[in-house]
């Protein structure tokens, strides 16, 4: 590709001090399992000023000022081809929990930790096991971080590229920095897409949902996918947008994504489950539906 990336300074790279700030934003933006955002708490979410907002508002500013078409099809031929990394599952998830919140340590859950909650608030209400599975790999692709991405790379509501931008993705203003914003080819009509075209056709901003559907498509059922594909694209499964760009199959497929989300954003617990407990269970689960090692 001959137009380069631009680099990042360190404060570019990382504006967040841990990739929860920005879960922590959304389950702001969504309080409870039915809310979407209104005006009201839209404007109620942007207008209190705390420098933890000012963090959030810094890292949506890059994730849509350089998230351009380009970027995501530049992401995608280097790591889609999974030739970073190859690790059993269990020491997949030592792996990701190298990320820590550099700031403080202590407080936060680690990512397994994250993983397993929501994994068995899953198993509690009785669904089946390979969505118990979903859960507990739904956020296996923040290993990106760990590959040096930008956490803007990583994390962040997740949109389309390529075809005109929503004013139901936060922070919709900050699109206008984005060099496609300037490509008609991209923000007349559909954009590149043809309408109704599907989710599948399209290439949404590049990011950790994307990457783990991507690891695990041979080995879930396609319900168990779209969630993990579309966990962070709230503008569609909360707020309804981009309807143009949707099949039938994508709005059979909304109802997983939905029943998804819930138990991503609203099962963290103080409480770490017990691991030893656990184990046997998950051991098995794992070994029933994936290979013995992943690929990165
Ligand atoms: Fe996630
Ligand atoms: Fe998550």
């Amino acid at each position: 590709m001959d137009n380069k990336q631009p680099s990042f300074n360190e404060q570019e790279q990382n504006p967040l001090t841990s990739l929860d700030q920005w879960e922590d934003a959304v389950l702001e933006r969504y309080p409870t399992p039915e809310s979407i955002a209104t005006s009201k708490s839209v404007d109620e979410y942007r207008n209190y000023d705390t420098p933890e907002r000012d963090t959030v508002r810094e890292f949506y500013r890059l994730n849509h000022t350089y998230q351009t078409y380009d970027f995501v099809v530049e992401k995608r031929n280097n790591f889609l081809r999974f030739d970073k990394k190859e690790m059993p599952v269990w020491e997949a998830f030592q792996f990701l929990n190298q990320l820590v919140d550099d700031s403080d340590p202590d407080t936060d859950l680690d990512q397994f930790q994250h993983l397993l909650q929501t994994s068995e608030a899953i198993r509690n209400d009785g669904h089946p096991d390979w969505m118990v599975l979903t859960g507990l790999m739904h956020d296996m692709g923040k290993v990106l971080c760990l590959f040096g991405e930008p956490q803007w790379a990583v994390v962040g509501d997740t949109f389309p590229v390529g075809c005109p931008y929503s004013d139901k993705v936060v922070y919709p203003e900050f699109f206008r920095n984005n060099p496609d914003y300037q490509n008609k080819a991209y923000q007349e009509g559909c954009g590149i897409y043809q309408r109704g075209c599907g989710l599948r056709n399209v290439h949404m901003s590049w990011g950790h949902d994307e990457y783990v559907y991507q690891m695990m498509k041979d080995h879930l059922p396609e319900s168990g996918l779209y969630m993990l594909r579309y966990h962070s694209f709230y503008a569609w499964h909360r707020e309804g947008a981009y309807d143009y760009l949707l099949d039938d199959h994508d709005r059979e497929m909304l109802k997983w994504v939905k029943l998804f989300n819930p138990y991503d954003l609203y099962s963290k617990n103080p409480v770490p489950p017990d691991w030893n407990k656990l184990r046997p269970y998950y051991e098995d689960l794992v070994a029933k539906y994936l290979p013995a090692t992943l690929k990165f």
